[in-house]
């Protein structure tokens, strides 16, 4: 039977698998755990249902999955952020069910939802939880098969976390996003890299000698800012955490309101997870031709419906350009407010996607050994797991560590000894 899909073109396959073999390169861990998935097949006759960034990447995870022996079916956590040669790929040469397109509407985008949920899931895997609150709302019917989820990112870690508070998630979900081996590189080296070229494969545009206005100071953030300033950007930062904003001030940054880095800006950039940090009042503010865009989840971090309703003129001047008149002066906003280093770049580097995708894969094996012992709750992946896959990750870079020797061990384990 030939496998279920809504993708753009099978024809783009080819090059699909050509890119998706590129990524595996630089994903070890990932093929370890594959290599084992293969022998042991831990994840036999598991429904899989993956709302995730369709990626190389995600290839490499998708294929891991099935190698473990999952039936697993995927479709995109973003409207904007397929690779409609992967999505081709996974079908055709790989056998994987893909619902995604780049560039669909919203309805399209929830009809993939639902056509992934079909599959009767025993385990969903989200980006955001857009699947979970689908299921949760209009899919209800699939929810008694749900052994447990996994949760990718900060802001659905978030949504999950609210939903648990209120009683109301129905299965256990792990939050893969709070590994360290996840947040601590993909958050700040993945976000840092991919949003810059992001920004730069849409405009093309010296950040040396800019002004980069980041908006959030948390692990995404703190990357954006750091390779801003590695390019030669003055780096502002806006924040509403005091401590995180003095970690900002600490590690060079000038920090203060949005309301008093508008003017100032080249480029803003808002990676908070949170709504409206740029508003109508602030791009009143901003130069002419100031460049707007958002790291962010969501693509609800700046107000886009309150400014294309201000501007005397809206225009697509570039792939991912729109330019807004407001106030006579030019504002530029890029990848219509989605996340900009997938919308207009590849997304985080395979390197780094390695840990993450581990954390899933390793996640989902863990999930189907021990789901009966779960609560509906947020659960964070194991410390062994976490540790696992920092080692080999560590080995594969071919970087060693020191081992504590007997008496270390003893020093730390003991609380008599002091000053000497
Ligand atoms: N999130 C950020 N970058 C990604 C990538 N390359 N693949 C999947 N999800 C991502």
């Amino acid at each position: 039977m030939p496998t279920a899909h809504d993708v753009k073109d099978l024809k783009l396959a080819a090059a699909g698998k050509a890119k998706i073999e590129w990524a595996a390169r630089s994903m070890p861990v990932l093929e370890l755990i594959r290599e084992r998935f293969k022998k042991e097949k831990p994840l036999k006759g598991v429904n899989i249902a993956a709302c995730l960034h369709v990626t190389t990447e995600t290839a490499g995870l998708m294929i891991t999955l099935k190698a473990g022996g999952a039936n697993a079916a995927l479709c995109a956590s973003n409207p904007l952020s397929t690779q409609d040669e992967t999505a081709a790929a996974l079908v055709k040469e790989y056998g994987i069910p893909v619902y995604a397109i780049k560039g669909e509407n919203n309805k399209t985008y929830y009809q993939h939802i639902n056509q992934a949920i079909d599959i009767k899931p025993h385990i969903t895997m989200d980006d955001g939880a857009d699947l979970v609150s689908e299921l949760h709302t209009k899919r209800t019917d699939a929810v008694s098969n749900v052994f447990a989820g996994t949760e990718e990112t900060t802001t659905g870690v978030v949504r999950l976390k609210a939903m648990a508070n209120d009683g109301a998630l129905l299965f256990p979900v792990i939050a893969v996003n709070d590994s360290k081996t996840k947040h601590f590189f993909d958050n700040r080296y993945g976000t840092g890299q991919s949003t810059l070229d992001g920004v730069l494969r849409a405009t093309n545009m010296l950040i040396a000698g800019a002004t980069v206005v980041v908006a959030g100071y948390g692990w995404c953030g703190r990357g954006v800012a750091q390779r801003a300033k590695g390019l030669g950007a003055t780096v502002v930062v806006t924040e509403v955490d005091p401590i995180k904003a003095i970690e900002a001030v600490m590690d060079g940054f000038q920090v203060m309101p949005m309301a008093q880095a508008a003017p100032k800006g080249d480029l803003f950039i808002t990676v908070t997870g949170d709504i409206n940090v740029i508003r109508l009042e602030h791009a009143k503010k901003m130069k002419d031709g100031a460049i707007i865009c958002n790291s962010g989840h969501f693509n609800a971090e700046i107000d886009i419906p309150a400014l294309r309703k201000a501007a005397s003129k809206v225009k697509e001047i570039r792939p991912f350009i729109e330019e807004m008149v407001i106030n006579r002066k030019r504002i530029y906003l890029l990848a219509d407010g989605r996340l900009v280093n997938l919308a207009a770049a590849d997304g985080h580097p395979a390197m780094v996607m390695d840990m993450s995708f581990a954390n899933q894969a390793l996640a989902a094996e863990f999930v189907v050994k021990n789901h009966q012992k779960f609560e509906k709750t947020v659960y964070a992946v194991p410390e062994k797991i976490d540790a696992q896959i920092a080692s080999l990750k560590l080995k594969s870079m071919g970087a060693k560590i020191d081992r504590l020797t007997p008496e270390q061990k003893k020093y730390l384990a003991s609380w008599e000894l002091g000053t000497t």
